[in-house]
């Protein structure tokens, strides 16, 4: 047996990349110990610097690709390593949707505990880039120089100024570099997350799916409404698919966009959209799936799963302004949405009247204080489907007990984070031996980056 090499911080080395991680990291190995290093593949040969020896895992700063992979490609964006946004841009879209394929066969076995997986059915994006339907920029400062766009990897702090953004629409760059030109006239400074002073913090900006309309909520700290104002004339002039622009005021010292006041500035008061048949409304802080092209194919995949007669009763957990309940409605007999978030509540009302749709109510409650005891379903029918798409921290544990006593003959979860949907999954499977897993889909919803969205669907036989 040979001794371990002693590795020290600061040293170069010459690796072979084995595999990609779980977070996209390149893993080589030395001595048996494996080094991370980020922006690598399987197959390059590379130089880079240890930058950490502690366990569990050594970690490294590539320094030079000697002989490059054959799935490496050229990242198209000029951000790209930097930029917090998008991980996986110097991997060949192919195989992007490939490791995506076997993390989450993977995530479903080791996690769930789901060894007999039927093949996951994968629908990826013919064109996977301009597909985001909501971008949320920061503001940052460099000297005197207002700057926006992405938070830098692993920075709360740093902002990378973007010029372009390739995975979202180019009507949102145009506006993104008017945005930063016309902020850097009034001499504000853009708030600073340290010392909680400055003025400019977000923009966050919505298209709507049929017209590539834009919505703009800009972000500020408590402040003069003259600049507002004075955008609220010139950007839409400027940028003439901008239908509607609010301004919203924070001074929450968390790092989240979301305003406690928002006034509104012009254009339309509501984004005005389309989602299959189906015709919504939102106001800058509602939810909506944020992929423009694949959006749609997912409302058509759960309907499929659902295998409706008319006959039945659904139930939409965790619903959002309503889009699957109301996509499901005309094919049911009755759909229930429930939602914590009055607003989204009051858009998934408003959006069934503007469908005519009558056999729709949604409850505004949390899923797992509505579903205690039972008491959504005592009250409502007893359901024949059930769709959950929680977010990212999945199911709260009251909701496994209510879920599975429904006996709903199908149960379908959509899901954005692979590590609690195989959590929660394993859980439900072991306690209610009836379900069987009846298919995985893997949407490519997020191309460029490690995220998915996963719909799983459960089916119940017959006691
Ligand atoms: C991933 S989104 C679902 C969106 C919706 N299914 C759609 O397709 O547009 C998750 C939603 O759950 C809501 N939410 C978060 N925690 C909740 C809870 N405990 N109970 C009910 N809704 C919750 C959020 O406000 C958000 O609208």
């Amino acid at each position: 047996m040979f001794p371990k090499p002693r590795l020290k911080t600061g040293e170069t080395l010459l690796l072979e990349v084995e595999t990609l991680s779980a977070k996209a990291q390149g893993v080589a190995t030395v001595g048996g110990r494996p080094i991370l290093v980020r922006e690598t593949l399987p197959g390059d040969q590379i130089q880079a610097q240890l930058t950490r020896v502690r366990p569990p895992h050594l970690e490294a700063k590539l320094l030079r690709v000697e002989r490059a992979s054959s799935q490496r490609i050229i990242p198209r964006c000029e951000h790209f390593g930097p930029c917090g946004g998008c991980d996986l841009q110097h991997l060949a879209y192919e195989h992007q949707v490939l490791w995506k394929t076997q993390t989450l066969s993977r995530t479903l076995k080791e996690e769930g505990g789901m060894n007999a997986l039927p093949e996951i059915r994968v629908v990826s994006m013919e064109e996977p880039w301009a597909y985001r339907s909501k971008m949320e920029f920061s503001f940052g400062q460099e000297g005197g120089r207002v700057t926006l766009g992405l938070h830098q990897r692993g920075s709360f702090q740093r902002i990378v100024d973007i010029r372009a953004c390739h995975i979202a629409p180019p009507n949102i760059s145009e506006l993104l570099a008017v945005i930063k030109e016309a902020a850097n006239r009034f001499g504000l400074p853009s708030y600073d997350p340290k010392s909680h002073q400055g003025f400019w913090r977000y923009a966050v900006v919505r298209t709507s799916f049929d017209r590539g309309d834009l919505m703009l909520l800009l972000v500020t700290n408590e402040g003069p409404p003259e600049p507002l104002e004075a955008l609220a004339e010139e950007i839409p002039r400027r940028v003439p698919s901008l239908k509607s622009f609010y301004w919203g005021i924070s001074t929450k010292v968390s790092d989240v966009a979301s305003p406690s006041r928002m006034v509104f500035l012009g254009g339309s008061e509501v984004l005005e959209d389309r989602v299959g048949e189906i015709r919504f409304q939102i106001r800058p802080t509602n939810f909506v799936q944020p992929n423009l092209g694949l959006t749609g194919p997912i409302y058509q995949a759960i309907a499929e799963e659902a295998q409706l007669t008319g006959r039945e009763a659904v139930y939409d957990l965790y619903c959002g302004i309503g889009l699957i309940a109301l996509s499901l409605a005309r094919g049911a007999k009755a759909v229930y949405g429930v939602e914590s978030d009055p607003e989204n509540v009051s858009f998934a009302q408003r959006n069934a009247a503007l469908n005519g749709i009558a056999n729709a109510a949604f409850l505004c409650g949390k899923v797992e204080d509505l579903l205690k005891g039972r008491t959504l379903f005592k009250a409502g029918p007893r359901p024949d489907a059930i769709v959950v798409d929680p977010p990212r921290a999945g199911l709260h544990a009251d909701v496994y007990a209510p879920l599975l006593d429904s006996q709903a003959p199908v149960l379908m979860y959509l899901s954005c984070n692979p590590l609690s949907l195989a959590r929660d999954l394993k859980v439900l499977l072991q306690r209610d031996p009836a379900y069987r897993v009846g298919s995985v889909r893997l949407f490519d919803f997020f191309p460029h980056t490690t995220h998915m969205e996963t719909l799983v669907t459960l089916r119940r036989a017959p006691p």
